[in-house]
Formats: structure tokens, C-alpha cells, sequence
């Protein structure tokens, strides 16, 4: 049976891919920062739990500890723990309001979680990820990460959208470390995947998709197959332009 793990699938995206995998014969892991959430999620799935804060290296190496013990070997990674970090002075997430609000800080914190925390969770979890004959990971980007789709010139007329640097900057960091990873390890399928606006608690349930819509693409990078893609910026609509 398929070993996967999720990052942050106590609820939303997560959640509903773990759902998913779980149907379709995975044995997973839910990872959760609080561990009474995640025992909750999982009992809920039929799914297991294991306590992972992607900001905590010490619970990143008990996770892998907890895996290596329990299944030795990891076959799919889904790297889905996210926040849109700074809230602005008009309170709103992820969305500073002038160049002025960004600062190294608030930088520091969205990349803590978004960046550094599931570059670590890989770097934990790869020793168990080459133990598996078909080893993948998923990286939950956002095609808000896309700089080719950050407006230009005329560009700047379009009303829908929304300037999010700190947010934005760490989903591109988390672009360009899937694509280093594949040219490095071309045995590992790793791609990066876009759900699109998803109502969630991550946007106060503002999204436009449903956690079913925005995670069918998590749930496709999850499993593809040995001679699938990989270093790709993907959505349900095929390639995502860098
Ligand atoms: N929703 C969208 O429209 C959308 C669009 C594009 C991309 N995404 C990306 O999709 C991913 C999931 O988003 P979502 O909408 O499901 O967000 P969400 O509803 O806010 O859920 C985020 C999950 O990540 C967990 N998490 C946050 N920080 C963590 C940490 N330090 N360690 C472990 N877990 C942590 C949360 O745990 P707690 O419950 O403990 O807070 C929660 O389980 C994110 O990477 C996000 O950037 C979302």
C-alpha cells in the first residue's frame, strides 16, 4: 500500500486530500500542528495521525522518527501547510496595503512556514522517501507564486487582481525549489501545483472553488504515475506559467 503524508490535513485542502487518497487505498498520515486536531481529522478519514509543526525541526525529525517506525519508507509527500502571513492595517491576510508594510519580518514569517518549513519536512523525510520504489512529492504552491502572471504596464488595469508580496514571494521560493529538486533527484516525481481560489479559512471562505475542486490537483500530482511529470508548475488546467 501507498505511505503518504500530508502536512497541515487537519482541515480545508489538506483535509480533503487526505479524504481522497485514503479512498482510493493510501494509508496516510495526517500531519497536524495541534496533535488533538489531527487524532480527530484521522480518526474522521480512517487515517493516521502524526504531530508535525513544518516550523519545529524537532517535530519534523519525531515525525519521520514516527514513520520509520511504524511503515519504513514514505512514497508520497504533500507538502500542503501554508499561511498567507502578514495581516495588513486594514486587516486583511496576506494582502500588505502599501509597499511600506513589507518588511524583512513579515517576510521572514510567511517564508518560516510556506519555504523553510516544507523545504525542512523534505529534507527530514527524503531518507524515507528513497526507501519507496516510486517515491513523489507535492508541493501546494499557488498560481499566485507565478511571476509571469504579476501584472505589467497596461497589465495594471486588470481590477481582479491583488498585490500580495510577502505571500506571493514564498510561493515562488517554493516554485523554484520543486524545479532544483527534480533536475537533482530525477528518480522522485515532485511538482509544484496550483488548487486555485478556494473558500477556505485560509481567505475567510471567500474562494470561489470548492475544497473538492481546489484539491483535485493535489490529489492528481499525488498520484501520478513513474513516468509522470515532474519540476512542473501545475493546475487542473495543465502547466501554470513560472
Ligand atoms: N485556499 C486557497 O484559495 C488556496 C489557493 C492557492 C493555494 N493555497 C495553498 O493551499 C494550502 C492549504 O491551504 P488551505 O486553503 O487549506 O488553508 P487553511 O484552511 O488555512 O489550512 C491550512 C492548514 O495548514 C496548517 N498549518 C499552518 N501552519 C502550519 C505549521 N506551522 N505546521 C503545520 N501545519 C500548519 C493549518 O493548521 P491549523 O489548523 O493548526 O492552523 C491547516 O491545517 C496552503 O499552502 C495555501 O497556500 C490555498
Amino acid at each position: 500500500m501507498t505511505v503518504t503524508l500530508i502536512t497541515g490535513a487537519n482541515k480545508s485542502l489538506g483535509f480533503q486530500t487526505a479524504r481522497e487518497l485514503v479512498a482510493q487505498g493510501h494509508i496516510v498520515y495526517v500531519g497536524a500542528r495541534d496533535p488533538e486536531k489531527g487524532r480527530r481529522a484521522a480518526d474522521e478519514l480512517g487515517a493516521k495521525a502524526v504531530q508535525l509543526d513544518v516550523t519545529d525541526a524537532d517535530s519534523i525529525r519525531a515525525a519521520a522518527e514516527q514513520l520509520q517506525r511504524e511503515q519504513g519508507r514514505l512514497d508520497v509527500l504533500v507538502n500542503n501547510a501554508g499561511i498567507p502571513g502578514h495581516v495588513n492595517s486594514a486587516g486583511v491576510p496576506g494582502h500588505p496595503s502599501t509597499a511600506t508594510e513589507l518588511t524583512a519580518e513579515t517576510l521572514r514569517e510567511v517564508f518560516e512556514t510556506n519555504v523553510f518549513g516544507a523545504a525542512q519536512v523534505l529534507h527530514e523525510f527524503l531518507p524515507l522517501l528513497t526507501k519507496s520504489d516510486h517515491p513523489v512529492v507535492v508541493n501546494v504552491s499557488s498560481g499566485l507564486g507565478s511571476i509571469a502572471a504579476v501584472p505589467r504596464g497596461e497589465e495594471r488595469a486588470i481590477p481582479s487582481w491583488i498585490p500580495v508580496p510577502g505571500y506571493a514571494a514564498s510561493k515562488a521560493a517554493l516554485n523554484m525549489l520543486t524545479a532544483q529538486f527534480a533536475y537533482l533527484l530525477p528518480d522522485l516525481r515532485i511538482n509544484t501545483v496550483d488548487p486555485g481560489y478556494t473558500a477556505t479559512d485560509f481567505n475567510g471562505h471567500r474562494g470561489t472553488q470548492t475544497v473538492e475542486e481546489g484539491a483535485a490537483i493535489i490529489v492528481q500530482a499525488a498520484t501520478v504515475g513513474k513516468d509522470g511529470p515532474t519540476g512542473q508548475f501545475l493546475s487542473v488546467h495543465g502547466p501554470v506559467a513560472w
